[in-house]
């Protein structure tokens, strides 16, 4: 009987939860959970589920407290928003009362759902403001100068700094704040713990604009009495060596930004009894230097455990010897603020696959995946043995390690053991490699799996896409894209993890970006970089070749393609996330570099050939490591002058800019019927006056001779809406002919490769293009997956059977993510998952089914998934003996127009109902091969028979 009333009282519950609408979890503030932040407004957003479909919010309330005893309705002393009728659950304005640094606030959030029912209340998040004015920093700039030490043949490596200060604490802490951050790269410690577990902090900027600092909370690593803050600086970003400049012969290879790496810390305490102190780098820190003989991020580290001081970073420590720190004078327009991005972080280790002794008693480790970071070395010796590993990420033929392709980055760490009889355990702090094989040499012993841990470094960029088939190939392409993505996106957006560049290449970046939104949320990493591109913008309105933006050439400017990555990028975060304040913080950067179009096409409206003869390369990079003629630079230029005059109508229209709408509207009009005009013929097929190239000389690859007839400019045409709607098929109809005439082979390179696949899918050519994708044949993605790659590599032939590694010495990355831009034909065509309003607000899932007869070498099961603003999207398909099943999931607050297709006039079920019987989805029609049907959110299963 008791039981028969507890199960009852469990199912009373459940209705009433049933009845209780819509939960709120995941609560995000400026895209992070509890994190600190300087924007004085934060944006703050939260995930609805419930158990019920078609469900969706009607109005929320948010209430914000300085602290968790206050949140509550009548008390929260920062905000209450009152019950606010509202369809966003993200983008939400913080609009309380003034938030003053340091503020914590305390924040949840219910939601009422389309019954006016309201939801239980959240969990409590929180976020605390970082400070607001540069005049709160009591702190100096310290560091100690060891420049003139580290002179070397080809480097130059000084030693790395160490600070520290003894300090004293009363008893009976309440709360204590630390701020750090350095012109270099800092570790801090406190009483010899390092605080917070990010890795190259504070990041790369402009150093002469803004540097970023980190905020913790240390008050569980202070106690009362004496306290030792400590810090360890390397040279990083701002004093080390940077990209190709030693390769090219920069007058300037190393130190762009200064040459002395510097710490400015304050450490804000509160005590029990209501008083405070804060306590700052300055003149009474000691400095010293130590084991850390060498630290560069190109060129890796060099440690001599012999040199260690024990306990240098603890309060017992004499640092009598020590000399007193160096004050360093700030730059009054340089600004403070709070780290924007996701913290770079070891995210995941690595064991290591197999040892192979080399004839020179050196080992060779793998592991078994190319990456990018550093790994841990575990070693027991003499003292004085000497380690040296270096990192590779091919093997030649004859087992040797490859770093040809490092070119002049020396990637090479280097262990000095104390002779410590328990072990040694040691890893780098301020580099990292992108490698899959590590040499080692100097060991005693032979190596075990304990010698070497791979630690992988990257932006923590949560996962948000899943991408899996019953195809090999494609399953290990999705891994590969993927880990690419986390090799490259450290802090900024590299090309490669590896040589001697690792810089922010601004096509790499702009080909890319939409496809990254599918594997990782790359919300804040973007407005991170966003603000380094505007910061790098040219005196005449280009963005500029890379961001931050050193002249690491002399003639590194602009190129088409490259240049509109400040356009492209926040609008693809915009679409994917429904952030318009990047919009609106970069709106003045993107209108000048508008302006700068305009004016280079010299009131054209169309860069006519040769218009960018001025610049180096000649005509800029262009398609970028394609085959065959080139698609002229200058074709491109123009295509992307539309595309972007399009985006920014678009950009304006969202920020509620009308005239900027119609201005942009209006030039996206003139630049397609100039660009029409000069580069069409008659038939509208593209071409180009190929005599105004001459020989092609300075053009990059200019003496293979240029057309305007090639797969690059009709993929881009239809990609960019160039076209005509109506000639739109026709231009379909021209790419698939090229192709076929080149032997079913894509020709395309940097900017050609990304609109290749969804052209064909858009005009008809699905089959098509799931020939490319699903290819084994060179060049294909699916040749370096035969090939035994983990990643994408930069160049379709960075290995063939034929050549080898042919460009090894040259520029041979195996981990450049630009090809990888497949992807966003992955989600958008092959899963179907397309956005049709910015954040997945609503959305279409439009599968294109793999062609049949393919066998093993064809796919016919496909399931993916993308975690949005919205909450969990799924589309799943599969083929079955009597026709196709399919299985879409609709997030909470979100409608979808989905595509089933139809193979027959047979019935389609959906969720075990005839469709036409169902009350769950509201047909719409039929459009090309497909029944179309909107639903609310829910789960949904189709099968469609043959
Ligand atoms: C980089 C690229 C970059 C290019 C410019 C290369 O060295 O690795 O990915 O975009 O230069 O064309």
């Amino acid at each position: 009987m008791k039981k028969y009333f507890l199960a009852l009282a469990i199912m009373v519950t459940a209705t009433g939860m049933k009845a209780a609408g819509l939960t709120a979890s995941y609560l995000r503030c400026e895209y992070k959970e509890n994190p600190v932040t300087d924007v004085p407004a934060p944006r703050l957003s939260w995930e609805l589920s419930s158990n019920q479909s078609d469900q969706l919010q009607t109005a929320y309330q948010i209430i914000v407290a300085s602290s968790q005893n206050a949140l509550n309705e009548s008390k929260a002393d920062l905000w209450n928003s009152g019950k606010t009728a509202s369809r966003a659950t993200y983008q939400v304005e913080y609009a309380g009362k003034p938030l003053k640094s340091g503020q914590r606030c305390y924040w949840k959030v219910r939601s009422w759902d389309k019954n006016g029912v309201a939801g239980p209340w959240s969990q409590v998040a929180r976020w605390e403001m970082g400070l607001l004015d540069k005049s709160e920093w009591k702190a100096e700039w310290i560091g100690l100068d060891l420049d003139h030490l580290g002179k070397g043949k080809v480097y130059h490596l000084p030693p790395a700094p160490y600070l520290r200060k003894k300090v004293q604490v009363k008893p009976a802490i309440k709360r204590a704040t630390l701020h750090v951050t350095a012109l270099g790269l800092y570790e801090f410690s406190i009483n010899g713990k390092k605080i917070g577990d990010a890795f190259l902090t504070p990041g790369w900027t402009d150093y002469d604009k803004r540097v970023y600092y980190q905020t913790y909370d240390v008050t569980s690593n202070l106690k009362s009495g004496a306290n030792a803050l400590a810090a360890q600086l390397s040279y990083g970003w701002y004093a080390g060596y940077l990209g190709y400049s030693l390769l090219v012969q920069n007058p300037v290879v190393r130190a762009f930004y200064g040459k002395v790496p510097l710490l400015k810390a304050q450490l804000e305490i509160s005590y029990q009894d209501g008083t405070s102190e804060t306590l700052v780098t300055d003149q009474s820190w000691k400095a010293s230097q130590g084991a850390l003989l060498e630290s560069d991020l190109l060129n890796g580290e060099t440690y001599d455990a012999r040199l260690e001081e024990k306990g240098w970073n603890t309060a017992g420590f004499d640092d009598q010897k020590w000399k007193p720190a160096q004050v360093f004078p700030d730059k009054p327009e340089r600004k403070l603020q709070v780290y924007p991005g996701p913290p770079v972080r070891i995210t995941q280790t690595i064991a290591v696959k197999t040892t192979n002794r080399r004839p020179d008693g050196s080992y060779i480790m793998d592991m078994g995946q190319n990456f990018a970071g550093i790994v841990r070395l575990k070693v027991k010796g003499a003292a004085g043995d000497t380690i040296q590993l270096r990192f590779g990420e091919k093997l030649h033929p004859d087992g040797r390690l490859m770093t040809e392709n490092l070119r002049m980055a020396r990637a090479t760490d280097t262990y000095i053991l104390k002779g410590d009889p328990n072990g040694e355990i040691w890893e780098p702090k301020f580099t990292f490699h992108g490698f899959q094989f590590v040499q080692i040499n100097g060991l005693r012993q032979a190596p075990d799996s304990q010698t070497l841990t791979g630690l992988v470094i990257g932006s923590d960029t949560p996962k948000v896409g899943t991408f899996e088939t019953d195809n090999a190939m494609v399953n290990q392409l999705y891994s590969n894209i993927d880990w690419t993505q986390r090799a490259n996106y450290i802090d900024i957006p590299t090309d490669c993890p590896q040589r001697d560049e690792r810089i922010g290449w601004t096509g790499d970046a702009q080909v890319y970006v939409k496809s990254a939104t599918f594997n990782r949320d790359v919300a804040s990493f973007f407005t991170k970089w966003v603000v380094d591109l505007n910061d790098g913008q040219r005196e005449n309105g280009a963005y500029p070749l890379y961001a931050p933006a050193p002249d690491l050439r002399k003639t590194d400017t602009f190129s088409p393609g490259w240049m509109e990555a400040g356009i492209i990028c926040p609008y693809q975060i915009y679409r994917a996330y429904g952030d318009t304040r990047m919009i609106s913080q970069g709106w003045p950067y993107m209108t000048a570099f508008m302006d700068f179009l305009e004016k280079r096409s010299n009131g054209a409206y169309v860069f006519k050939e040769n218009a960018f003869a001025d610049i180096d390369p000649k005509g800029g990079f262009g398609d970028w490591l394609s085959f065959g003629k080139k698609t002229p630079p200058d074709l491109l230029a123009s295509f992307y002058y539309a595309y972007c005059a399009d985006l920014m109508s678009e950009m304006a229209e969202a920020t509620g800019n009308i005239k900027g709408k119609q201005h942009f509207t209006a030039t996206a009009a003139k630049v397609r019927k100039a660009v029409l005009a000069h580069y069409t013929d008659s038939e509208g097929r593209f071409k180009c006056d190929q005599k105004a190239y001459g020989d092609g000389a300075g053009y990059v690859d200019g003496a293979l001779g240029f057309t305007g007839h090639t797969q690059t400019a009709y993929a881009n045409a239809i990609y960019m809406n160039i076209i005509d709607p109506a000639e739109m098929k026709k231009s379909g109809d021209r790419l698939a002919e090229l192709l076929r005439e080149n032997g079913g082979k894509l020709a395309t390179g940097f900017l050609g490769a990304k609109p290749l696949l969804p052209a064909l899918s858009a005009t008809g050519y699905s089959d098509m293009a799931y020939k490319l994708f699903l290819s084994k044949e060179f060049p294909s993605w699916g040749f370096e997956v035969e090939n035994g790659s983990t990643t994408i590599w930069e160049r379709w032939d960075s290995f063939t059977k034929e050549d080898g590694f042919k460009y090894n010495a040259a520029m041979n990355s195996f981990s450049h993510y630009a090809f990888g831009a497949v992807c966003e034909w992955m989600f958008g065509n092959a899963a179907g998952i397309k956005a049709t309003r910015p954040g997945f607000a609503e959305f279409d899932i439009r599968p294109e089914i793999a062609p049949d007869g393919m066998g093993r070498e064809g796919i016919s099961r496909l399931a993916a998934s993308l975690r949005t603003m919205n909450g969990m999207i799924v589309s799943e398909w599969a083929k079955t003996q009597n026709g196709l099943t399919m299985k879409v999931v609709v997030p909470v607050n979100t409608k979808a127009r989905i595509y089933i297709p139809r193979f027959s006039e047979g019935q389609i079920f959906v969720n075990s109902r005839e469709i036409n019987q169902s009350k769950q989805v509201k047909i719409l029609g039929k459009e090309q091969g497909y029944t179309l049907v909107e639903v609310g959110s829910g789960t949904y299963e189709f099968i469609a028979p043959h």
